[in-house]
């Protein structure tokens, strides 16, 4: 159900990104730098953070950085204003903070399910709350990207991810909700789902397995993702992808579905 919206071109805009000092949310404020994006960048790792102010900096574009941790509303919602006064009108959301939460289900312990989902779900959701008013209020063109995973579709055996899958199955189904309620409006939405990618998010957790640890290394180049989003981004396209072998697995779980909903007694 794309909208067909008009373009959003790219010079002049502004956008808000989380986990930004890192990974896919640094190559796509990069991208965007090199587009003529002005940028807001928030992380939780002040250090990192700074380095990448400094580097987005050098482009030329206004650059503001601030630590946030997206899990906590209020640090949200004080962002947000400080991002409005300092850029003006916002035009892209990124709302990328995230990080692993694998282990078994049994293993985990209550802390880190709550820091999980108070990351990768809450961090939506805050962002949701108090950034996508931004986008909406200009009345213009304006995108919300949401990272998920492709673990947001698809539980692995062997990976011992099921925790980490709960998260992105909700930003996937937080994602395809707030596509339908913003169906006739200027925002459009989309949903980032990557494969692995080479980032530093196993190295930042205590938790993943070498299985993880091995296809994260072998994985997709962040600058790679920023590319695909911000093409999916020019055609508003919802769901993105980036390379993946999780097509067969996606396919077993849906027919497996379809096959139980076939079978209930007429
Ligand atoms: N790397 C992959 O293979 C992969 C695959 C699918 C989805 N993802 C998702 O992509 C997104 C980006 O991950 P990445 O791979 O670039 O990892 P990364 O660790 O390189 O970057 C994540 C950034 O988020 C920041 N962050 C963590 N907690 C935060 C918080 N509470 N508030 C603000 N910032 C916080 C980190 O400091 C870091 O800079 C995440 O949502 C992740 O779940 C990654």
């Amino acid at each position: 159900m794309s909208a067909h919206r008009s373009p959003l071109g790219w010079q002049g805009r502004a956008a808000i990104i989380t986990g930004a000092a890192s990974g896919i949310g640094l190559a796509l404020a990069r991208a965007l730098a090199a587009r003529g994006v002005d940028l807001a960048i928030a992380d939780i790792d002040t250090d990192a953070l700074e380095a990448a102010r400094a580097e987005l900096a050098a482009t030329g574009r206004r650059v503001i950085a601030r630590r946030v941790d997206v899990s906590d509303d209020e640090d949200v919602r004080a962002a947000a204003a400080a991002f409005d006064v300092a850029l003006g009108p916002v035009h892209l959301l990124f709302n990328n903070a995230g990080i692993d939460l694998s282990g078994r289900l049994d293993a985990l312990s209550l802390a880190e399910w709550q820091r999980g989902f108070g990351v990768n779900v809450f961090g939506v959701v805050h962002g949701l709350r108090h950034f996508l008013p931004l986008l909406r209020r200009h009345g213009g063109r304006a995108q919300v990207v949401n990272t998920a995973s492709g673990a947001g579709f698809w539980v692995h055996a062997d990976a011992a991810m099921g925790a980490y899958a709960a998260t992105k199955f909700a930003v996937v189904a937080i994602s395809e909700a707030l596509e339908h309620e913003l169906a006739g409006t200027p925002v459009g939405v989309s949903v980032l789902c990557p494969g692995p990618v080479a980032t530093g998010i196993a190295a930042r957790s205590d938790r993943a397995s070498a299985l993880l640890r091995d296809s994260i290394a072998a994985g997709t180049a962040p600058e790679t993702v920023a590319t695909l989003v911000l093409d999916a981004i020019e055609r508003d396209d919802f769901y993105v992808f980036t390379p993946t072998r999780m097509a067969d697995g996606v396919r077993r779980r849906s027919e497996r579905i379809l096959d139980a909903i076939a079978r209930v007694p007429a």
